[in-house]
């Protein structure tokens, strides 16, 4: 296994066969030398920074119905909300306040907020904040919506591609399209935005053949970011008494991402952080690089509820930059408040 680990620290690659193999086999001693490669990578890639992103979460409404997710379509006990673009704007001053130089627009797949409202917050966030990048994760769009956000300021986008295996994402996406999703995805790098894709890692019937899927297709892609988390169950959707994916397994793949893509900007995420008090300390230590506080006000907050026992609800964004600054330093990195552009990026 140490030679498979060390193939892949030095040519950020395995073919199908050595990682499922890896994936088949890695034992806890290999687990800890396969985190301290990746910790290496991150090191001499990015050093010691862990970049902060401003999160908004700005609509609940969802006209898509992902079985995972407790902002489904279909969950008729879902509290529905839309910020204003007041709203939207006072989180960013109070983010802005805070240090913050890139504010992450959130949302579900909401018609409310048509491209012209779309460009209209970019621009209005972009007059009054110009040096702060703006991250877009508003879902599937047409080429043409995607194209007029970026010409109006927005320079990176969030789709995860969610599972790389196709049967198992039509099992868990009845209303949409395997092939869409991965299409919006390269839609995106030709516009020219920074991208970022992602998967969930412990989802009911995964496979390690399908995580081999997933470091594939991102290697093929070569997103600038990959956000990937654990499933974690919520109680009104169709897998409200699915087991949730482990702390463990997520760290692996996170490990192997950065080796995978040396240079990806990889936070770690919330979910992490829900399913074990220092999850996101031990992403850190795995190879990830960036965190993403919240920033929506306050009484939004328990709404944007995609899983149970979210951490951090009910905490104000100044409290919460100061404790994610601790966790951050405890844990040994130092905290980058710049706008934390991938390395290999320019606007064109
Ligand atoms: N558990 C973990 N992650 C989830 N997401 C949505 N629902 C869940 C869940 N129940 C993730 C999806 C989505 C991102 C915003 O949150 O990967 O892309
Ligand atoms: Fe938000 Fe600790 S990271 S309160």
């Amino acid at each position: 296994m140490k030679k498979l680990i060390d193939k892949l620290y030095r040519e950020n690659y395995l073919d199908e066969k050595e990682l499922l193999d890896l994936l088949n086999n890695i034992n806890k001693e290999n687990k800890d030398y396969l985190i301290d490669k990746a910790h290496q990578t991150r090191m001499r890639t990015y050093g010691d920074k862990v970049f902060m992103r401003g999160l908004i979460e700005f609509t609940n409404y969802c006209k898509m119905d992902c079985v995972y997710c407790g902002i489904r379509a279909s969950n008729k006990n879902a509290d529905r909300y839309r910020l204003t673009i007041e709203e939207i704007l006072s989180a960013c001053e109070m983010g802005d306040r805070l240090g913050y130089k890139t504010f992450v627009l959130q949302g579900g797949e909401d018609a409310f907020y048509t491209d012209d409202k779309i460009v209209e917050i970019i621009r209005e966030i972009k007059k009054e904040f110009p040096d702060t990048a703006i991250t877009l994760s508003i879902g599937e769009k047409s080429y043409e919506s995607y194209k007029r956000y970026y010409d109006a300021g927005a320079d990176r986008y969030l789709l995860r591609h969610e599972t790389a295996s196709k049967e198992l994402y039509e099992r868990l996406h009845p209303k949409a399209s395997f092939e869409n999703r991965r299409e919006c995805l390269w839609n995106l790098k030709k516009i020219g935005y920074q991208v970022g894709a992602g998967f969930m890692v412990g989802l009911p019937g995964q496979t390690n053949e399908d995580y081999v899927k997933d470091l594939h297709f991102l290697k093929e892609l070569q997103p600038h970011m990959i956000g990937i988390g654990p499933f974690i169950s919520h109680k009104d959707t169709p897998l409200a008494h699915k087991e949730n994916g482990t702390l463990e397994e997520t760290v692996v793949m996170l490990a192997l991402i950065r080796l995978f893509l040396p240079d990806v900007l990889l936070p770690a995420t919330t979910a992490l952080g829900t399913i074990d008090p220092l999850g996101r300390e031990k992403g850190l230590k795995a190879g990830g690089n960036v965190v993403m506080p919240n920033l929506s006000p306050i009484s939004v907050r328990e709404k944007y509820s995609l899983y149970n026992g979210k951490i951090c609800t009910g905490d104000e964004a100044a409290e919460c930059r100061k404790c994610i600054e601790g966790r951050i330093t405890r844990a040994g990195f130092s905290i980058d408040m710049s706008r934390g552009d991938n390395i290999n990026w320019r606007r064109k």
